[in-house]
């Protein structure tokens, strides 16, 4: 029996299309993943219906005594999980919990260090079309041309002369592991404070497969949705003597009333990352990564920075004449292939056309997927690329990929 049905077929129908597309394509979006369904109870439930602004034990609204469990949980989760001193789970998106730390340490005007979004930074370090770059004096870092890879003497001497209060780093679109040591050192030698956003390699962190921010930043920021597999969210951490500071600025300074059933979605996301599976689970997504990326790479394809230590991988066309990341995406899409075209390292095209392709195996291996699926996978990548013209070669290949997909069931009983 379906409420939705019944009351809104229409939305219905888009919902039932959305799950058969998941189920039958290949996901290789690296920011995306795929929810239990336990999770997804959770963010269906009742707590949408309240309001609760404050945190728990002190809110401005009565009846709180059910949903300042879940926050309660969610925040205490998160602090074993990561190892932190102070922890909010109330912004909305990675995007706020981003605000919130640039507004409780920054004034207008001030002076930051970002990665550059072509390098793989994201919007919200500093670029001039974000509110991050309208409000604040971002400078981008850039990575080296040579490697493809952050330069910490560089990064060093970018920060003696700009003389940032703040230094950005995380990524969207790096592939390599970043060295929060070295950059701790950094922002010590300037005087700067350290924000670590990990919304991309949170679930590596957690399994302890990337080394963590915890013991050297002021404030790490991430969703919840990407490696972490909860909910779409943010969440903030940082230290003891922030805490007041932070939690005052993310309410009532930009939000308002948080969202308690993705909070709750959030503290189940919590408890399954705390796992030896989900540890098992981030092995894999390394692993599968690893062989996508070697794979590709004994197909004759260029990967930014040679390669992955990650969960996802860039591949680059900047040197292949007449091969776009807008035009791969295209490619792979009709193969049955979803992923993202994305700038590499000073990428000459621009953002909606891009020289590269972004993959990530979160949720395939989400799926169950292993290495020797990730070897046809490359395989299949390959040809779309090579024939992307040939629109009979790329049917071809969705139907291969669908018959993938089907040995690898997902939410089979939401399927109608
Ligand atoms: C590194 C990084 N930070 C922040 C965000 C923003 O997250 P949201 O889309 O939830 O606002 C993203 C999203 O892609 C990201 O990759």
């Amino acid at each position: 029996m379906s409420y939705l049905k019944d009351a809104d077929p229409e939305v219905f129908d888009a919902i039932i299309k959305e799950t058969n597309r998941q189920a039958t394509k290949l996901e290789l979006i690296a920011s995306e993943n795929f929810v239990s369904e336990a999770v997804l109870e959770a963010m269906g439930g009742v707590m949408t219906n309240k309001y609760a602004e404050g945190y728990p034990g002190k809110r401005y609204y009565g009846g709180c005594e059910y949903v300042d469990i879940a926050e309660d949980l969610a925040r205490d989760r998160l602090k074993l999980l990561f190892g932190c001193e102070h922890a909010n789970v109330q912004p909305h998106a990675g995007s706020q919990a981003n605000m919130a730390v640039y507004f409780t340490v920054l004034k207008p005007g001030d002076k930051v260090l970002g990665l550059d979004l072509t390098c793989g930074g994201h919007l919200t370090h500093g670029h001039p079309i974000n509110f991050s770059g309208f409000l604040f004096d971002f400078t981008g870092y850039v990575v080296d041309k040579e490697t493809e890879q952050i330069d910490y003497d560089e990064l060093l001497k970018d920060a003696r002369r700009v003389r940032p209060k703040m230094i950005v780093s995380g990524a969207s679109a790096y592939p390599r592991t970043l060295d929060f040591k070295r950059i701790r050192e950094i922002c010590d030698e300037v005087d700067a404070c350290m924000m670590v956003d990990i919304a991309h390699i949170a679930g590596l962190v957690a399994a302890g497969l990337h080394p963590s921010p915890i013991p050297y930043a002021d404030f790490v920021t991430s969703t919840t949705h990407k490696t972490l597999r909860g909910p779409r969210g943010g969440i903030i951490m940082c230290k003891e003597e922030y805490a007041a500071d932070l939690d005052r600025m993310v309410m009532p300074g930009i939000q308002g009333g948080p969202l308690m059933h993705v909070i709750a979605a959030k503290a189940v996301a919590f408890k399954e990352a705390l796992t030896d599976e989900f540890k098992a689970y981030q092995g894999r997504v390394v692993e599968n990564a690893k062989v996508l990326a070697q794979t590709l790479k004994e197909k004759g394809h260029r990967l930014v920075a040679g390669g992955t230590d990650t969960h996802l991988m860039l591949v680059s066309f900047i040197d292949v004449p007449k091969v776009t990341g807008r035009k791969v995406e295209k490619a792979l899409d009709k193969a049955g292939i979803t992923a993202n075209k994305n700038t590499v390292p000073f990428d000459p095209e621009k953002p909606f056309v891009t020289s590269g392709i972004r993959l990530g195996t979160p949720a395939v291996t989400t799926r169950g997927m292993g290495t020797g699926e990730m070897v046809q996978i490359a395989d299949f990548i390959d040809r779309a690329i090579k024939n992307r013209r040939k629109d009979e070669v790329l049917e071809g290949i969705a139907n291969e990929v669908a018959e993938l997909c089907a040995g690898f069931p997902l939410y089979p009983e939401r399927q109608v």
